[in-house]
């Protein structure tokens, strides 16, 4: 017998329309534009990440979004003083709290919690007063999660990027042994009282293995759609993810 473990949540990052558009300064495209047009294909939250060098998303975006959007916004930050500022001005539905390096060309690994725990015990504590639900971006690491729940966030995101590397580039054990963790990760996790989300990566053919996994309630998936919607637009990129997400969800 099937069983219908109920419906995922999707959360379009819209961060690379704002990439497009900073590649020629001006104001097209528009990310706010994008993420009105999500919420009209479904998209159940909106994700947007301001980098300390606003290499995308930049502060009137979030100004924007927080006075226009009807789906939630999940505002994706680091650890810092100016952050922490700019998310209680805000109060956006939830934080997640990534790592970030200058140099990197994205967020290439989850957040080092086992050590810093103090210092973002105290640092999460203001935003989840102000009623923001306070998600730590992490690795499938149980060291960390164990962490991440010690310090009292609400949520956890996986970083799904290694499943999906070692999937683009065919190494297939790999890939099978970072989903294998995954699973028992989000088990895990789901077990401590975290709520647990996914994301980074994600694409057609790699969205439905972690979409089938009971514990997992939202993917966060940006770079991928933004790039489909290129050569399908970005209502219908969406749907199709929806589709797969449901399809993997019975
Ligand atoms: N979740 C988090 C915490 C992220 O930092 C990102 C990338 O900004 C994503 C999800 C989306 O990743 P991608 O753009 O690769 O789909």
């Amino acid at each position: 017998m099937t069983e219908f473990v109920g419906r995922l949540r999707l959360g379009v990052n819209i961060d690379h329309v704002a990439t497009l558009r900073n590649a020629r300064g001006g104001s097209y495209p528009d990310p706010v534009r994008a993420a009105r047009l999500a919420e009209e294909a479904g998209a159940d939250g909106i994700t947007a990440h301001l980098r300390e060098d606003r290499r995308h998303i930049i502060d009137s975006d979030i100004d924007r979004l927080m006075e226009q959007l009807r789906v939630p916004l999940n505002f994706e930050m680091a650890a810092t003083p100016e952050m922490q500022k700019i998310a209680l001005r805000h109060k956006p539905h939830a934080v997640c709290i990534v790592p970030e390096k200058r140099e990197e060309r994205t967020t290439e690994g989850g957040l080092e919690v086992a050590r810093e725990e103090n210092k973002l015990a105290g640092f999460i504590a203001p935003l989840r007063e102000a009623g923001c639900r306070v998600s730590i971006f992490i690795g499938a690491d149980e060291r960390q999660i164990a962490a991440a729940e010690r310090i009292g966030a609400q949520v956890i995101e996986l970083h799904t990027g290694a499943y999906c590397d070692a999937h683009a580039e065919g190494r297939f054990e790999e890939r099978d042994s970072e989903l294998a963790m995954l699973r028992e990760m989000s088990a895990y996790a789901h077990s401590l009282g975290l709520e647990v989300h996914a994301g980074h990566g994600l694409a057609y053919d790699t969205v439905a293995p972690v979409a089938a996994f009971p514990e997992v309630v939202e993917l966060n998936i940006g770079h991928f759609l933004i790039g489909e919607s290129v050569f399908r637009g970005l209502g219908p990129a969406i749907a199709e993810m929806r589709r797969l997400m449901d399809a993997a969800r019975v």
